[in-house]
């Protein structure tokens, strides 16, 4: 029993191991996750039954990730554990330097280069990168302003003021100035009432403005209420950034299941509360299945129960606005400080707002919440010492562009490209409804279109095949689905898409797997119960990657 399932323990460190790398690394050159994903799949189709026969001796038992636990500590799995993990990361090491072409700089030239040698060498660099980015993009999500005009504005005023820093406001007016014209013009855009004084900062990504959020929300009820022990309440559908926020500022998380319409259950999030509940985080909409989450509802209990309440409208907050007049049967809610219970927002003006990356805006309904996401110093040798933002300096340079982008787009400038957004949407929307074989997740028509099979055909075979013709989408899993999210950048591709789904779904009826595809991994890994291990395996992946790209 022990050697059957130390057996197993190997399949599936292998088989999520491949899975680590090609979700990490989902448009490198393909050709050394190859070698890692062959290896993987050998030792895991081989080992497959033995790893089912285990699971269900187990189940009939005890609970599975707790069995797998168990059977970890254990001293003779362990080594195998071990020793399979270091093949798996030996290998990715070896086929990142293989994949290498351009030799690696590892100290200071003598003398610095030529202006001419540096971006010879920066163009060679690019060009491993993906091509198609700006137009018939086969990319989920990823690229967002696709317009040459648009993005050269963004890159010109970026330069102009890249030397600048809202530190040193003093020296740099201007970009002060900038930060707030886009504070007041993105909280314009989420509000129905301006009597409410909304205000915020600018950051540099919506995980900066989702943790900024989450730690003032802690900071402000711990000290209202005197509590200690700080917890929030997450759907399974929150983007990852909250379990970022709960390790960094040891925050409890409580997590509630979606209900039928994948929207945060409110009856679960009624039995989630507690006193030291800080804070209820929910999406518009959220990033897995494109659902906005019953904010309306979630803003009585909030207030209701005195805690805080922030919506991530990272992807939403310059898409949604704009659908209001959107004649049809799933309108966009009420998700917005227009609900009394919103205490704050995250907006991501480097998605839909359409700026460079490296810029998001954090919205709080009230002045005194934003003061606890500040940093004040009395007594530091250095001088008195205020900070806004986890970033001590900064780029005036993006705030600059995303001010540029802003201004650029105007109000019709976002209005059409989140009408084009919602007609592409629901093209796809509708070709999947009208595909036999795949079912929609979700009711609302947002950027993402999620889907699953509804035969027995098999998801993430179908997403092989999808990827032998180009096209990048996201993998979700609990449950198994893909996702597209519709940008500027790839509407024109949506009806290519279509003919493609359509013959993947009849092709994916026939067959069991893609050859070099990665269904047998996906489906295995994310079907374990066992998550410590990937967890774990994550980080050493991680590690090898930051080390030998
Ligand atoms: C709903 C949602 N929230 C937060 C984020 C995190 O944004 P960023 O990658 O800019 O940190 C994303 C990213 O896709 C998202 O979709």
């Amino acid at each position: 029993m022990i050697a059957l399932l130390a057996r197993a323990s190997l399949v599936h460190l292998s088989a999520c191991g491949w899975l680590c790398l090609s979700s990490l690394s989902p448009l490198r050159n393909q050709g050394y996750l190859n070698i890692l994903f062959i290896h993987a799949a050998l030792l895991c189709l081989t080992i497959l039954n033995v790893l089912r026969t285990a699971c269900t001796m187990l189940h009939a038992v005890v609970r599975p990730e707790l069995a797998f636990t168990f059977l970890r500590s254990l001293p003779g799995v362990r080594r195998i554990v071990e020793r399979s993990k270091r093949q798996i990361l030996l290998e990715l090491e070896v086929s990142l330097k293989s994949g290498a072409k351009e030799q690696k700089i590892c100290e200071l030239p003598t003398s610095g280069l030529s202006v001419e040698d540096i971006l010879k060498t920066a163009a060679r660099l690019k060009n491993g990168d993906y091509k198609q980015l700006f137009y018939a993009s086969k990319l989920t999500g990823t690229i967002y302003a696709s317009d040459t005009r648009h993005r050269d504005l963004c890159n010109t005023v970026y330069c102009d003021f890249a030397h600048t820093n809202p530190l040193h406001s003093d020296a740099f007016p201007s970009v002060g100035r900038m930060e707030l014209e886009i504070v007041h013009m993105t909280s314009r855009l989420l509000s129905s009432d301006s009597r409410i004084e909304i205000c915020g900062t600018v950051t540099s990504g919506g995980t900066e403005s989702i943790l900024t959020a989450i730690r003032a929300s802690r900071d402000f009820i711990c000290h209202t209420k005197g509590i200690t022990n700080p917890e929030m309440i997450v759907s399974l559908s929150a983007h990852a950034a909250v379990y970022k926020a709960a390790e960094y500022f040891k925050i409890k998380i409580r997590r509630v299941p979606m209900d039928e319409n994948g929207r945060m259950n409110i009856l679960a999030v009624k039995k989630a509360l507690r006193r030291q509940t800080v804070l209820v985080y929910a999406s518009a909409p959220t990033y897995p299945h494109g659902t906005i989450d019953p904010v309306d509802d979630l803003s009585n209990i909030a207030l209701q129960h005195g805690c805080c309440l922030h919506v991530d409208a990272c992807l939403g907050g310059f898409v949604l606005p704009f659908l209001s007049d959107v004649e049809h049967e799933s309108r966009v809610p009420k998700f917005d400080f227009s609900l009394p219970g919103v205490t704050s927002m995250s907006v991501d003006t480097h998605k839909y707002g359409y700026a460079q990356k490296g810029s998001s805006v954090i919205l709080y309904s009230t002045a005194i919440m934003r003061q606890f996401q500040y940093t004040s110093v009395a007594d530091w040798s250095g001088g008195l010492y205020i900070s806004p933002t986890p970033a001590g300096s900064r780029s005036g340079g993006l705030i600059a562009q995303t001010w540029a982008a802003m201004l650029h787009m105007g109000y019709e400038g976002y209005s059409k490209a989140a009408h084009d957004i919602f007609a592409g949407a629901k093209k796809l929307r509708e070709a999947i409804a009208a595909t036999e074989g795949l079912e929609l997740i979700g009711t609302h028509i947002t950027m993402i279109v999620a889907w699953h099979t509804s035969t027995g055909s098999n998801i993430y075979v179908l997403n092989d095949i999808l990827t032998s013709k180009g096209w990048r989408l996201a993998v979700l899993q609990n449950p198994k689905a893909l996702h597209f999210c519709i940008t500027p950048a790839n509407l024109s591709a949506i009806d290519e898409l279509i003919t493609d789904l359509r013959s993947a779904v009849r092709l994916s009826q026939t067959l069991k797997t893609v050859p070099g595809g990665k269904a047998p991994i996906y489906g295995l890994a994310h079907g374990l119960p066992d998550r410590g291990v990937i967890k774990a395996l994550l980080k050493d992946v991680q590690d090898v990657m930051l080390n030998n790209m």
